[in-house]
């Protein structure tokens, strides 16, 4: 191999004056240039060459010199610690970054079927129908979600799809309807000693309102709230009992079924069974009250520094829902509460009797994937997402069988509802606390059906 006369001259020049260091595979040059070695000597061989007595000037030089050479040790020695750190983070990070996208895939995988080798009606939904089968059994319900059949599904769908898809929906009157229910819980608590209320049950009265009001076309004080206390528990508890692991196939309450019979639901003038209002009630009802719940409480009393920039982003809520082009940064509001608290935490299918999970909740909250404030919620994430995070985001599902309620519909429920409960009930109305501390100095936010029960607001 020919080497060129300059290149040997470099070499021997670094050998004579440098120091290799190696840093993995890589050797790199960390030398020190006659002209760096004449600018870092200078001063200190100046003076010791100024010493008049001859043993101080020995000394002063040799003493400069042993004090440069070892600085430039030291100096190797550092740089090469640092390398070696820095490779091992990087290695460390694509490594995750591999295993995080890896596991993405494998959620999704879950999700739409691809992991059973399902891909038609006939094969995906029957894998659904029996991850769903407690929750059928529990209601006594019937609809897409629970259905192995894709002749009802179909059916149900499109049900569905009409309800969300409505073009004449007024989301003023849905907010003056949800602020009158607010307005009446908050009455009821400023006269009770305690001055608080429950509010797990004021946002799930709340809900199924506004759900009941938008699908069936009822007068809301039609409503009576203690009927909607007594079904809002009892689903809850249904709910609890199909998903514990003991009860297989937990008895239907009549309580229940007798009480919603009671509201005398119509569909196209025809009165509707209890098991019919369910079908077409839970999916909303249930998908929307605990996010709307925590995504309140995060937005409106846990980083009071935001408070501001919330309000403005919010300020045209209710008026600029269903306008695509003015509710893009209200609407963020609800991404965000959905990212955090997703309304399905997990998503299940099941195959010969063995069910399967996506972890949703784990998904949407992983710092990998989210970064370091993970667990802020922060709307403005939503600006601009990376193509990780948009893999990582399925509160409405994946195909094959995304919620209809995507497509704007589910989101604006969301921000109504948070907006609505955070004009009536936010920070200088009163605190919301769980036991004694407020909701401000929680470490994280409880997200468990039994947990959330204990969430007061305390009117100032
Ligand atoms: C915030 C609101 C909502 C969220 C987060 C949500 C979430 C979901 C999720 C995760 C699924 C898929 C479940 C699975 O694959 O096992 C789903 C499916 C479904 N949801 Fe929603 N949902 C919401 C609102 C609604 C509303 C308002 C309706 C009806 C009016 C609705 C009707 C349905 C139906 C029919 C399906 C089944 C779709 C299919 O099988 O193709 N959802 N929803």
């Amino acid at each position: 191999m020919e080497v060129s006369s300059n290149t040997m001259r470099k070499r021997t020049r670094q050998t004579i004056v440098g120091f290799r260091d190696r840093e993995s595979s890589n050797v790199r040059q960390l030398r020190l240039e006659p002209r760096q070695m004449i600018t870092t000597f200078r001063l200190p061989l100046r003076a010791a060459f100024n010493c008049k007595r001859g043993a101080f000037r020995l000394l002063g030089v040799t003493v400069t010199l042993v004090c440069t050479l070892r600085h430039h040790v030291f100096v190797r020695y550092i740089t090469r610690l640092i390398g070696s750190v820095r490779l091992w983070w990087t290695a460390e990070f694509q490594r995750s970054q591999t295993d995080i996208h890896d596991w993405v895939r494998e959620q999704r995988s879950i999700i739409d079927f691809s992991f059973a080798g399902a891909s038609k009606p006939l094969e995906t939904l029957p894998i659904r129908a029996a991850a769903n089968r407690g929750v059928a059994d529990a209601f006594g319900i019937v609809n897409s979600l629970t259905t192995p059949s894709p002749e009802l599904h179909k059916v149900f769908l499109k049900t569905a799809s009409q309800t969300v898809n409505r073009s004449n929906r007024d989301w003023s009157i849905l907010y003056d309807i949800a602020q009158a229910c607010l307005q009446r819980d908050i009455s009821n608590a400023a006269t009770a000693n305690n001055r608080h209320l429950l509010l797990a049950e004021s946002v799930r009265c709340t809900c199924l309102t506004v759900v009941i009001v938008d699908n069936f076309n009822v007068d809301p004080s039609t409503l009576p709230r203690f009927l909607l206390v007594v079904i809002t528990e009892q689903i809850n508890t249904q709910w609890l009992k199909s998903k514990s692991a003991e009860q297989t196939s937990p008895d239907r309450s009549t309580l229940l079924h007798h009480t919603i019979k009671s509201l005398g639901l119509k569909v196209d003038n025809q009165l509707l069974t209890p098991e019919q209002m369910l079908a077409l009630i839970m999916p909303q009802y249930e998908t929307l009250w605990r996010v709307v719940l925590l995504t309140y409480i995060l937005a409106y009393h846990r980083h009071p520094a935001t408070l501001q920039a919330l309000e403005k982003r919010v300020a045209d809520v209710p008026d600029c829902l269903g306008d695509r082009s003015r509710e893009q940064e209200a609407i963020k509001v609800a991404k965000e509460g959905l990212r955090l608290t997703p309304s399905n935490k997990r998503i299940y299918r099941s195959v010969d009797g063995i069910t399967t999970k996506a972890d949703v909740e784990r998904s949407h909250r992983d710092p990998r994937i989210w970064g370091s404030d993970s667990l802020v919620f922060r709307p403005d994430r939503f600006d601009d997402l990376t193509p990780l995070q948009k893999e990582a985001y399925f509160p409405y599902s994946i195909r094959p069988h995304k919620c209809p309620a995507f497509t704007g519909f589910g989101d604006r429920m969301v921000t109504m509802l948070v907006v609505c409960f955070g004009q009536a009930m936010g920070l200088g109305k009163g605190t919301v606390i769980l036991g004694n501390k407020p909701a401000a100095d929680l470490d994280m936010l409880p997200s468990g059906r039994d947990e959330m029960e204990g969430f007061r607001f305390v009117l100032h």
